[in-house]
């Protein structure tokens, strides 16, 4: 444990991208000259311990594979990704335990993250199982911790997913990506498929997880005002490449990149109407 917070308070990245490509090969095109997509295009990233990075940019730029790499769900064509100082590129299953030990993700659909099957209670206690935590007392006093965490009440515990709201849901969601106390979150889109009455109770959650538990926090949205308020650097992705990088406020108040400028021209967000125009 004293490795850990000795470790995050160090200048190493929670998670470095280096120079990353990711290409798919589509079905179209012939069986030995498919067409490739450059989803991602030497992409270079470094997530610092309790750091919030707002990547942004329209459909189909490439934020899910970068994070999909960021969390090892997909292995990069050309690059090389490293956790805490760990390359992690070409890792061993016990590697990609580890890594699930390190980052969490939110997903867009709390649905898909959760089983439809399984009472929310046992939802919590699966992380808990596979990695072998505690003894099965402390395992229930997690699960408890975990609920009141995210703002459940302790009825929620015993119900289906289906049985709860959106919102609900992706605070069981949220609450499942904190069981193993991750070094980071990797939120894609996590508001995006609620109800805009929620939304910023849900963004009001992570910023204050992050902020409480000194979480290093990847938030990907394709709408630049969302991500405004809670990063500390912004990334504008456009075709797979980053196109502008910067912290936060500069980004907002100095864009350099037309297409940042293009983006922040688009409608102001919904949540904050008043922050928007007072900009
Ligand atoms: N498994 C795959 N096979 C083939 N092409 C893919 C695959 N996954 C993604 N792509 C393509 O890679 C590009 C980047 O996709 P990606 O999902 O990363 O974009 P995104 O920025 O997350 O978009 P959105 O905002 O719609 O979620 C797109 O052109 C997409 O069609
Ligand atoms: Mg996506």
């Amino acid at each position: 444990m004293s490795e850990k917070t000795a470790a995050s308070r160090g200048s190493e990245p929670i998670i470095f991208l280096d120079d990353i490509c990711v290409t798919f090969k589509t079905r179209t095109g012939s069986l030995f000259k498919p067409n490739l997509v450059h989803a991602v295009n030497h992409v270079t990233l470094k997530l610092m311990p309790g750091e919030t990075i707002g990547i942004v940019g329209e459909s189909g730029c490439g934020k899910s594979t970068t994070a999909n790499v960021m969390c090892g769900l997909q292995s990069p064509t050309s690059g090389k990704v490293f956790f805490k100082g760990v390359d992690v590129t070409k890792r061993t299953a016990e590697e990609r335990r580890q890594i699930g030990r390190v980052v969490s993700v939110v997903f867009q659909d709390p649905s898909t993250a959760l089983n439809p099957r399984m009472i929310v209670h046992d939802q919590l206690l699966d992380p808990l199982l596979v990695h072998e935590v505690g003894s099965p007392e402390e395992r229930e006093k997690r699960i408890r911790e975990l609920v009141s965490l995210v703002g459940l009440p302790k009825s929620a515990l015993n119900v289906l997913p289906g049985q709860l709201s959106g919102g609900q849901r992706q605070r069981v969601a949220i609450a499942r990506a904190m069981s193993l106390n991750p070094d980071a979150i990797i939120a894609d889109e996590p508001t995006s498929a609620l109800d805009v009455s929620v939304r910023a109770q849900i963004l009001n959650l992570l910023t204050d997880l992050k902020r409480d538990l000194g979480l290093s926090m990847m938030f990907i949205s394709h709408d630049i005002q969302t991500v405004r308020y809670i990063s500390d650097r912004i990334v504008v992705m456009n075709g797979g490449q980053i196109v502008e990088e910067g912290p936060a406020a500069q980004v907002f108040n100095e864009p350099k990149d037309p297409y940042t400028k293009m983006l922040l021209g688009a409608a102001p967000s919904l949540l904050h109407p008043k922050l928007g125009e007072s900009a």
